[in-house]
């Protein structure tokens, strides 16, 4: 599904939120690579595929977004990627899988990107996207080129020095329960598949994915940060649940690290996992790994 020259692993690491853009608008061979694209997605791991689309901004979309509940400022960006849903089980899950792969696709285009989440339904965003009554969207994401030539550099840099500011190994990733991290020598070949998943966006930089290895299953769990789905702000502002968008941005980086490595496996929902057990992370699904 994900075919570029550069490796995987390289395309997560240049990945950075990009708020400066080169306002002119993106180059049509890029344009049209970035299209082609995101026509041929196929459904995200939960079977469902919202649909997205490309759409060349006006000074005023940047502007408009400070009322919708985002964050940040984006400055000059030409063009906006936007996606939509009629809600079901895991839409969230599968609209955070899907747009990060087109981000990390466009990301080996040498384009700048950045998630913004917020209330886009009654939006000029939603307006252009032909919203449905029954569809929501629940994030956008801006994109263009670099404002300044050594702008991709620059974030290649401070991911690989570590000045992204991400939550330690021994917080994220563990060893059949909560309480014994896992060292990169026991995760072995999954180490290098972890570590891309470190380096994942998730809103407000919560960071909230918890992976525990049990045996041949990596089970991704959701540490919710208190108040902040269901925050008295969000509820206001009818935002989406974001972190479950982070899950499926966690499971996006995770499993195009692993088939890039050639480790084979498939995403199953363990029936005899409690979802939402007392004291610990809420479940979500486990990749079982294959020889
Ligand atoms: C679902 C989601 C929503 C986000 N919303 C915003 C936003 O509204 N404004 C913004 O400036 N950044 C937003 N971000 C970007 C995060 O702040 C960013 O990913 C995080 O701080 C880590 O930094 P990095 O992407 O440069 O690695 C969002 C990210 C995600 C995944």
């Amino acid at each position: 599904m994900f075919n570029t020259n550069l490796p995987t692993t390289e395309i997560i690491q240049q990945r950075f939120s990009c708020r400066v853009y080169n306002p002119e608008p993106i180059p049509a061979d890029k344009r049209q690579q970035l299209q082609a694209f995101i026509a041929g997605l196929s459904p995200g791991p939960f079977g469902l595929k919202p649909r997205f689309d490309l759409l060349a901004a006006t000074q005023e979309d940047s502007q408009s977004l400070r009322g919708l509940g985002t964050y940040g400022f984006i400055k000059n960006a030409p063009a906006f990627i936007v996606g939509a849903m009629t809600p079901a089980d895991f839409w969230l899950e599968d609209f955070g899988y899907l747009m990060e792969t087109i981000i990390l696709y466009a990301t080996s285009l040498a384009l700048g990107t950045c998630w913004l989440g917020g209330t886009f339904t009654k939006s000029r965003f939603a307006q252009k996207l032909h919203l449905a009554a029954d569809e929501v969207m629940p994030a956008i994401t801006s994109v263009g080129e670099f404002a300044a030539p050594g702008q991709m550099r620059q974030g290649q840099i401070s991911q690989i020095a570590g000045s992204h500011h991400r939550l330690p190994w021994e917080v994220l990733f563990f060893k059949d329960q909560l309480q014994t991290p896992i060292s990169p020598e026991e995760a072995g070949d999954y180490a290098a598949v972890l570590d891309m998943v470190r380096l994942a966006p998730s809103a407000s930089n919560k960071q909230p994915w918890r992976i525990i290895k049990h045996r041949d299953l990596w089970r991704f769990y959701l540490q919710r940060t208190p108040g902040y789905a269901k925050g008295v702000l969000n509820k206001l502002l009818d935002i989406s649940d974001l972190q479950r968008v982070d899950m499926g941005i966690a499971m996006c980086h995770f499993e195009l690290t692993a088939h890039a490595l050639g480790l084979n496996g498939v995403w199953v929902i363990e029936d005899s996992i409690e979802k939402y057990p007392e004291e610990m992370p809420e479940y979500l699904v486990s990749w079982r790994s294959q020889p």
